[in-house]
């Protein structure tokens, strides 16, 4: 069968449409009609070189999907299914899946190659193997039957997209990792797809102060429309709206999310936050030999800090993905206002223009344009 996609070459050229050859599913896996998928900061780290992977490959992790077909074996999902890709596969089996931490799946690394779970591929252009990450720029995708969680059919398979990554890698960056609690005081470094999940989140758990950091206005803006009390441009504007309503105190957790994570970043989250508060870092620097975190190594044992690293925002997408849908459904959680732009397959460079612009909190391929 043959798919249209979105695929990274490499030497930080533009995203290519190309059209691919897809295998259908082999034993264990499905085929799935993406539906939409959201644009991640993460994929264009991928495009530029930062994030170094396998290439060629077809990019994109977070999607929502109609399943078209299964293979043998698969007793769980079945054609028609409605299902959200999920970026880090959950075997169920691994000691991390079976305590509970399935987050950090030891079939998670695939992702760097882009193959399945057995190490070959499905994406082929001519002779040539393509990888996937799982790869939701593309008509068509054939994955891992666990690299998908199934969800009901009301659900728009628009915002069920964001279920993929920035909503529950944000939303878990404060309540799982974060482990806010009702009355805490909260502080968001840079709001776009993931940190506005982190503020949501943050909100949810019952915070009384959640302070969202960004420059960009119109990021601010859609913080305090989620629930934030308080939207400041800089960290040190949110360090002196700290030290006045915690009376000196500081945050009880830092979430940062900024694209391009710095260790200026990392050092104003833990300068904010109180004696035993916590620092979450989601945001990344790409490559995996950039030193983002230099701090006073005195303070944080003084002053009993804790600097946690969050993928996933420690989710198990099985269970946590159908609360988040919950959540959504009860109208607690916004999903429908985060998608602030929409693109053809084939605008995927314009899409990732404007997230460098500072214009979308998630822009989304729709594949029903
Ligand atoms: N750990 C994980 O599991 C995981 C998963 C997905 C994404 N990520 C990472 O999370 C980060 C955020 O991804 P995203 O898709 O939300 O990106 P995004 O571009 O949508 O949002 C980043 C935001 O940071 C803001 N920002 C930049 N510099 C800032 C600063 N100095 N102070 C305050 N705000 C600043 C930007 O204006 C932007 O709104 C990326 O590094 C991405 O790779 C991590
Ligand atoms: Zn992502
Ligand atoms: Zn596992």
């Amino acid at each position: 069968m043959k798919t249209r996609a979105a695929i990274v070459r490499g030497n930080n050229g533009p995203w290519e449409i190309v059209e691919l050859e897809l295998d259908a599913p082999k034993r264990g896996e499905v085929q799935l009609r993406m539906a939409a998928a959201g644009l991640c900061h993460s994929d264009d780290m991928v495009r530029s070189g930062l994030t170094v992977v396998r290439l060629p490959a077809v990019a994109g992790h977070e999607g929502s999907a109609v399943v078209e077909a299964v293979g043998e074996g698969v007793t769980q999902i079945k054609p028609g299914d409605h299902v959200v890709l999920v970026f880090s596969p959950t075997c169920g089996q691994c000691r991390f899946c079976a305590s509970g931490q399935s987050n950090l799946c030891d079939y998670g690394g695939i992702m760097t190659v882009g193959g399945l779970l057995d190490g070959t591929f499905r994406f082929h252009d001519g002779a040539n193997d393509v990888g996937g990450m799982p790869g939701t720029f593309t008509e068509r995708v054939t994955v891992s039957e666990h690299s998908v969680v199934v969800i009901p059919k009301e659900i728009p398979l628009d915002v069920a997209a964001l279920l993929s990554c920035c909503v529950p890698t944000g939303w878990g960056s404060s309540v799982i990792v974060g482990g806010v609690k009702p009355g805490d005081t909260v502080m968001v470094i840079g709001t776009g797809g993931v940190g506005i999940n982190a503020v949501q989140g943050a909100v949810i758990a019952g915070a009384r102060y959640v302070i969202a950091v960004d420059p960009v206005a119109f990021k601010q803006e859609k913080s305090l429309e989620v629930g934030a009390t308080h939207a400041v441009s800089n960290t040190d504007d949110a360090q002196k709206l700290l030290t006045e309503l915690t009376r000196g105190v500081g945050a009880d957790v830092a979430v940062v999310t900024t694209n391009w994570v710095e260790a200026s970043h990392i050092r104003s989250a833990f300068d904010a936050i109180r004696k035993g508060g916590t620092v979450v870092v989601t945001g990344t620097a790409g490559s995996m030999d950039v030193n983002t975190v230099s701090l006073p190594g005195t303070i944080l044992a003084w002053w009993h800090k804790t600097v946690r690293g969050a993928v996933y925002g420690g989710v198990n997408p099985q269970s946590d993905i159908p609360r988040l849908i919950e959540l959504y459904q009860a109208g607690r959680l916004k999903l429908d206002e985060l998608i602030t732009q929409r693109y053809t397959l084939d605008q995927v460079n314009e899409g990732y223009a404007d997230l460098h612009a500072g214009k979308n909190i998630r822009g989304v391929i729709d594949f029903t344009l």
